[in-house]
């Protein structure tokens, strides 16, 4: 169909098509045209177009609208994503399979979809999956201008705890040492290293190690990473009294690692410690923890009392802030 086009050179069409787009004169029912190096974006009304710009008259075709899920099953489906991968949780098989059906049919950008088939267990905290559609589960997933491969077959990683772990690295200053506990592919690793920190990322997983170290280096931070496959309570008595901070993202389990913990810390460290607990208290039995495994060596200051999320009914994921100051 023949539409008025703002004409201009194909160097010129991103800020030429943006300060249209800023005005709302875009025409969105119509694909902008390439030709011979020339650039043709569409126009709703071509008497407001700005001077400057050249309009012309010219048949360009009508842009297919995105076919989203929604739209092919008549409900809106839940899922999440990582990287290239969507993931389901649905308990009913028909109905994961038909989402993921009108996942592969529509215009979202999936490689495989899959559906959660065990809760996270074990030690390496890894879940089962349906494979849906596709069948890599190997994919690149991009969180505050960091990436991260990975295998969510082999590897704990969960792109909800995004924010939180931002909010600690955040406090991460360039020269500390830090050492995470439980570090699987180096989602609070990378981003401490990038703030000029020195950092030892543990963790039992071996899968999960590689990728620590190939995340380190897909970001450009290797120099300053240490990846160390091994249990995080053995590893921590080769850094005795090494650590301005330590990061202890094993929620079930942590206060199992305290003393470990404590034997890593230098004079002065804060400990970030994430735990799960009811509701009714979700911070005081890890802080009588700390206190338990710390004191009377260290001074105790609770620095943050956070709730992360909510995990199950009645069940928080907390994270406690604490600073260990030596007496
Ligand atoms: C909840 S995940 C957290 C991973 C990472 N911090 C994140 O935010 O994605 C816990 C990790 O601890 C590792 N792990 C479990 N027991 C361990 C131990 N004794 N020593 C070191 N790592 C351990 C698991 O393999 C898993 O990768």
């Amino acid at each position: 169909m023949e539409v008025p086009c703002v004409h201009v050179r194909r160097e010129e069409g991103e800020s030429a098509r943006r300060a249209l787009a800023e005005d709302d004169l875009v025409d969105r029912e119509f694909e902008i045209v390439v030709s011979e190096g020339e650039l043709y974006i569409p126009v709703v009304d071509p008497a407001a177009v700005p001077d400057g710009f050249e309009v012309v008259r010219r048949e360009v075709p009508a842009r297919e609208p995105q076919r989203m899920p929604a739209d092919l099953l008549g409900f809106e489906p839940t899922y999440e994503r990582l990287g290239d991968v969507v993931i389901l949780d649905e308990d009913d098989p028909e109905r994961a399979r038909e989402i993921a059906d009108a996942i592969a049919a529509s215009d979202l950008r999936a490689e495989t979809v899959v559906n959660r088939a065990s809760k996270v267990k074990g030690e390496l905290r890894v879940r089962e999956w349906d494979v849906l559609a596709g069948n890599g589960t190997e994919t690149v997933h991009r969180e505050y201008g960091f990436e991260y491969l990975l295998d969510i077959a082999t590897v704990y990683f969960s792109p909800r705890l995004a924010t939180e772990r931002h909010r600690v690295a955040e406090q991460v200053e360039a020269g500390e040492r830090a050492f995470d506990m439980f570090a699987g592919v180096g989602p609070f690793v990378v981003p401490f290293a990038a703030r000029g920190a020195e950092v030892v990322g543990v963790d039992l997983n071996a899968a999960a190690v590689e990728y620590l170290r190939e995340n380190a280096r897909r970001n450009g931070v290797e120099e300053r990473v240490t990846a160390i496959r091994g249990d995080a309570r053995e590893v921590a008595s080769d850094y005795a009294d090494w650590a301005d901070r330590i990061v202890m993202n094993l929620p079930h389990s942590a206060d199992e690692f305290l003393d470990a913990a404590v034997e890593a810390a230098g004079d002065d460290c804060v400990v970030h410690y994430y735990d799960i607990q009811h509701e009714d208290d979700p911070f005081g039995p890890g802080e009588a923890a700390i206190g338990a495994a710390a004191e009377p060596t260290y001074e105790v200051d609770v620095l943050t009392r956070r709730v992360v999320r909510s995990y199950a009914p009645h069940e928080l994921n907390v994270c406690l802030d604490v600073r260990l100051s030596r007496r």
